[in-house]
C-alpha cells in the first residue's frame, strides 16, 4: 500500500484510539473514585444507596446511586460500554498496521530468535485469543472462590511467564506491545463479556421486578476491579515503544515486571484511599521497585563498556553508517519498508551524524536496536568500530586522510 495512506491510515487509527482509550479509562476511574466518595444520607432516603456532590465545569451536581423500585426502569440509561469497543477496534487494527504489516521490522530480531515474521503473527494474535481464553477459564473456576486469591495468584505466576517468553521470541518492542495488548483484550472482554451481561441481567430483573442474579454482579464487579489494576501497567505498555531503553534492555522482562509491579501497586494505594483503608505503604515497594528499574537502566548498569584499540577516523565510521544506516535513515530512503526517514532522523552530513552521536551509541552499542531488527546485517566488527570512533570523541574533521 502506499506509504502516505498507511501513514494516514496510523494517525487516525492512533487519534481515535487515543480518544476512546482516554474516554474509556477516565469514566472507570470516575466510577471507582465515584463508588467509593458516596455518603450514605442519614436518616436514610428510600432506594438512595448514596450520593455525592461535585462541581465541574460551570455547575453544581448531585449523583445519587440507586436501587431500582421493581418494574420501573428510567429511560433513557447511558452505558459506558462504547469507549471499550473503540478502543480495541482501533488498537487491533493498529496493531496490524504497525507490527504485522512491516515485513517483521517491529516484529522480531534475528539477536533475539529465528522465529519467522509470519509465525509471529500466528503467536501475536495466539496470545491475545488464548490470554483471554485462559484467564476467563481461571477466574469462573474454583479457584476463583472466596477471596479469590488461589485464582490471583495463578494469574500473577501466568502474566510473568508470558512476558518472559514473549520477550525471548518477538523483538523486545512487539514483546511489550503483545502483552498490553494481551491485558487490553482482556479489559475489553471483561466489559463486553462479564460485566454488560451483568447489567442487562440487571436491567431484566428490574423490568420482571424480581431480585437480579446475585452471581454475575459478583462476578461483573470483580472483572471491574481487575480492569482497574491492570489499567496503568497497561497505558505503560501502550506507550513503550518511545523507550527503547526499557524494551530494549538486555532484561528486558524483568524490567517489565517491574514496572508492571509499580502500576499496580500505585493503583492499589489510590483504591485503598478511595475505599477509606489507606495502605501507602505499598509505596515502599513500588519506590524499590522504580529506584531498580532506574539503576538497571542507567549507564552505571548498562554502561557499555569502553572501547579501546585504533584510532578510528571519520571516514571509516562515516562507511559503516553509509552501509548499514542510510537505506533508512536519509531523505530518500531504499528501504521497503521505510520511506520517509523514521522519526526524521537523517544521517548523511557529517554534522548530523555528529549532533546525534549519543544516541547513536544508545541505539547501535548499548541497546543494540538499531539497525531496527538488523536488517543490514551489521557485523560485531562494525558495531566495534563505532564503539570505538564514538569513545574517541566522535570526530568528525580529518578527512579522507583519517582513517
Ligand atoms: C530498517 C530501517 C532502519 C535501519 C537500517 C536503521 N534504522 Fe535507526 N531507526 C529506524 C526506525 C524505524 C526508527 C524509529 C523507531 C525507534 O525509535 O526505534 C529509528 C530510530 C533511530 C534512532 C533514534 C532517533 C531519534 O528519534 O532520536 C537512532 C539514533 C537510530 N535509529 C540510529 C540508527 C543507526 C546508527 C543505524 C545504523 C547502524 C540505524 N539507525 C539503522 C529504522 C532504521
Amino acid at each position: 500500500m502506499d506509504s502516505v495512506i498507511l501513514d494516514w491510515l496510523n494517525i487516525g487509527l492512533r487519534w481515535v484510539h487515543l480518544i476512546a482509550g482516554i474516554g474509556w479509562i477516565g469514566t472507570s476511574l470516575y466510577f471507582m473514585w465515584l463508588d467509593a466518595a458516596l455518603i450514605r444520607a442519614d436518616p436514610p432516603r428510600g432506594d438512595v444507596e448514596g450520593h455525592t456532590w461535585l462541581l465541574h465545569s460551570g455547575g453544581f451536581y448531585l449523583v445519587e446511586r440507586r436501587k431500582l423500585p421493581p418494574g420501573q426502569l428510567p429511560s433513557p440509561i447511558h452505558w459506558f460500554k462504547w469507549e471499550a469497543a473503540m478502543t480495541w477496534l482501533t488498537g487491533f487494527p493498529l496493531l496490524v498496521l504497525v507490527y504485522y504489516l512491516t515485513r517483521g521490522v517491529y516484529l522480531v530480531d534475528p539477536s533475539i530468535s529465528s522465529i519467522a515474521p509470519a509465525q509471529a503473527v500466528t503467536l501475536g494474535i495466539g496470545v491475545l485469543i488464548v490470554g483471554w481464553a485462559v484467564y476467563d477459564l481461571l477466574w469462573s473456576s474454583p479457584l476463583a472462590r472466596g477471596s479469590g486469591l488461589a485464582a490471583a495468584l495463578v494469574s500473577w505466576v501466568l502474566l510473568l511467564v508470558v512476558v518472559y517468553g514473549l520477550t525471548h521470541v518477538l523483538s523486545g518492542r512487539a514483546a511489550y506491545i503483545h502483552t498490553g495488548a494481551m491485558l487490553g483484550t482482556i479489559m475489553v472482554a471483561n466489559v463486553w463479556m462479564r460485566i454488560v451481561p451483568a447489567q442487562r441481567e440487571l436491567i431484566a430483573a428490574a423490568t420482571a421486578g424480581r431480585t437480579p442474579d446475585q452471581t454475575l454482579s459478583t462476578r461483573a464487579k470483580q472483572r471491574s476491579t481487575h480492569n482497574s489494576y491492570v489499567t496503568f501497567p497497561v497505558i505503560f505498555m501502550m506507550l513503550s515503544n518511545h523507550y527503547p531503553a526499557t524494551y530494549a534492555h538486555p532484561l528486558n522482562w524483568l524490567i517489565l515486571w517491574l514496572l508492571i509491579a509499580v502500576g499496580v501497586g500505585v493503583r492499589h494505594v489510590m483504591i485503598a484511599r478511595e475505599r477509606g483503608r489507606p495502605a501507602d505503604w505499598w509505596l515502599v515497594p513500588v519506590t524499590v521497585a522504580l529506584a531498580g528499574v532506574v539503576y538497571l537502566t542507567s549507564p552505571a548498569w548498562l554502561g557499555g563498556g569502553r572501547h579501546g584499540g585504533d584510532r578510528v577516523g571519520f571516514v571509516a565510521a562515516k562507511e559503516v553508517i553509509d552501509r548499514r544506516c542510510v537505506s533508512c535513515h536519509s531523505q530518500t530512503p531504499s528501504d521497503d519498508v521505510f520511506r520517509i526517514a523514521p522519526n526524521g532522523v537523517t544521517f548523511e552530513t557529517p554534522e548530523s551524524i555528529r549532533a546525534r552521536a549519543e544516541t547513536i551509541r544508545a541505539r547501535v552499542v548499548v541497546l543494540r536496536n538499531m539497525p531496527l531488527a538488523n536488517k543490514t546485517g551489521m557485523t560485531e566488527a562494525e558495531r566495534d568500530l563505532l564503539a570505538r570512533w564514538l569513545d574517541q570523541g566522535a570526530p568528525i574533521e580529518g578527512g579522507a586522510g583519517s582513517r
